[in-house]
């Protein structure tokens, strides 16, 4: 070549470079990133979202410096608006995690990754306190305690939180843009400890598409994903999560009820093997609609309908501890019942060695419908109602004690109520 060519090709590259493809933006920058339990105590799974496809999904993590890597894989999901977009959620199993123990990590590809997040394991065995952040009904406009549980969890004094149905009102809506925003609202939250979930109404849309694939719930044990109904044992703790939407939706399949029924059972008697039961005492349930509220009993999960039975009888016969409700956008705590009818403890404790499951409603996170008026003249059964943007702190201490807290935002973060469930002695009720 020549120097005046390739003088000319410099000039050429200089003035004219190479635009490598068309101005459209590229968004594989990992978002969203939330933590669940993983199929076995020592994994976990993060779950994240990005709107191009990605290479590979990998998460690096370790505990010192993040020297280990896990690859998973990425589904495709076009939410059913009118627009059809499409999102990429990616998901990771970290396996073969050592207890008690805090592990950084990022996420993404070669393409993008996440900042640093942390994450601690559970203990081993049962013999531990976890404390568990439930509450139910948050949304994103209104969502009054979002920005308190924020800095809540991340003070690390929490090991769990449960979210009781009802994200974002709604998930899908702006053509998924609104689940998308509080995806990334909870991401304070969820990626630094399990976000565990189940289905409230406002989660139904497209037969709950939204809801299915931006979580991943398992039971333990079960490498299957199912977001409707699962169960884990954590310390004494033998949680169970399950569906009441399947009652009411059922234009989405009726089969369903029957298949968590069953499932149910066969989960109680399981958890009630005396060996079980020894060493996990305590059993508590999560679903969406409150059986027992100031404003009506919902005879429906109660009692059922004409498609299939409701829960009440099954959690008594099996001696279910606890059961949490939200749908009720009310904190509201009930006196041990079965059957409308109140079976305290002791005269001076109602929750010392209650004859019958407590059940407590903490729907009041914060979501666009406004909270209803607390009634003056409430049911017996009815023992504390409060109409404040809060959350419950559930600390179970020990094979006897469980202390439940309800935090107040309006009032500042101060608790304004609280008990201890105290059980010398756990299991069927019938008998007693
Ligand atoms: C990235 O996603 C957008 C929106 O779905 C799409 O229009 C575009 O074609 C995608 N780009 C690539 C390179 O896949
Ligand atoms: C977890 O580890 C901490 C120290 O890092 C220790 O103090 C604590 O006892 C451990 N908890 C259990 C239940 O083993
Ligand atoms: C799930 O576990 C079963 C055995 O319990 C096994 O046959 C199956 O391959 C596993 N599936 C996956 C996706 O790991
Ligand atoms: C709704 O989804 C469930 C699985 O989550 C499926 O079993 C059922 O058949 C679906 N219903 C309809 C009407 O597509
Ligand atoms: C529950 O109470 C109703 C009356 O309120 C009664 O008719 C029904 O037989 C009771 N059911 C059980 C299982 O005790
Ligand atoms: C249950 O205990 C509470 C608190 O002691 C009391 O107010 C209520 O009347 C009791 N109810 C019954 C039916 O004993
Ligand atoms: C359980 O915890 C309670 C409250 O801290 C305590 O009073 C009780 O002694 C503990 N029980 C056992 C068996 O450690």
């Amino acid at each position: 070549m020549n120097t005046t060519i390739q003088l000319s090709l410099i000039i050429a590259f200089v003035l004219f470079p190479t635009i490598i493809r068309g101005s459209q933006v590229i968004y594989v920058q990992p978002e969203q990133i939330h933590l669940s339990l993983g199929v076995k105590s020592n994994q976990i799974v993060v779950t994240w979202t990005t709107f191009n496809s990605t290479i590979r999904s990998t998460v690096c993590y370790g505990i010192e410096s993040m020297d280990q890597v896990a690859h998973g894989s990425q589904n495709e999901f076009i939410d059913d608006g009118t627009e059809r977009r499409k999102l990429f959620i990616h998901r990771v199993y970290l396996n073969d995690l050592n207890a008690n123990t805090t592990y950084k990590y990022h996420v993404g590809s070669t393409q993008g990754w996440s900042e640093i997040f942390t994450f601690h394991t559970f203990p081993m065995g049962h013999e531990w306190s976890p404390r568990f952040v439930v509450y139910g009904d948050l949304g994103n406009v209104n969502g009054r305690t979002l920005s308190r549980l924020q800095d809540e969890i991340q003070s690390g004094n929490h090991d769990l939180v449960l979210h009781l149905g009802d994200f974002a009102y709604d998930l899908h809506d702006d053509n998924g843009r609104m689940g998308d925003q509080f995806m990334r609202q909870i991401e304070p939250i969820a990626a630094y400890v399990p976000y565990q979930v189940l289905p409230g109404n406002h989660d139904n849309a497209y037969n709950f598409s939204h809801y299915n694939n931006r979580f991943t719930m398992h039971s333990e044990g079960d490498n299957v994903t199912n977001n409707h109904f699962w169960s884990y044992n954590i310390g004494p703790v033998h949680l169970i999560a399950f569906s009441t939407e399947f009652l009411y939706y059922t234009k989405y399949g009726k089969q369903q009820i029957r298949n968590q029924f069953d499932w149910l059972e066969h989960d109680l008697i399981e958890a009630n093997r005396p060996e079980n039961r020894a060493i996990r005492p305590w059993i508590v349930t999560a679903g969406h609609r409150a059986i027992y509220t100031q404003r009506y009993v919902n005879t429906v999960v109660k009692n059922g309908n004409e498609f299939g039975p409701g829960f009440e009888e099954l959690f008594f016969k099996y001696g279910v501890d606890l059961e949490l409700w939200g749908h009720e956008h009310i904190y509201e705590r009930i006196w041990p019942i079965y059957n409308g009818t109140v079976f305290n403890g002791t005269n001076d404790n109602a929750y010392y060695n209650p004859r019958a499951p407590v059940h407590v409603t903490t729907g009041s996170a914060g979501c666009i419908l406004l909270p209803p008026k607390i009634l003056q003249r409430r049911p017996e059964f009815s023992a504390f109602a409060s109409n404040d943007y809060t959350f419950t702190q559930m600390h179970v201490i020990n094979g006897t004690h469980i202390q439940l807290q309800q935090v107040s935002d309006n009032q500042n973060g101060q608790i304004i109520d609280q008990i201890y469930l105290i059980k010398d002695n756990h299991g069927t009720y019938e008998f007693k």
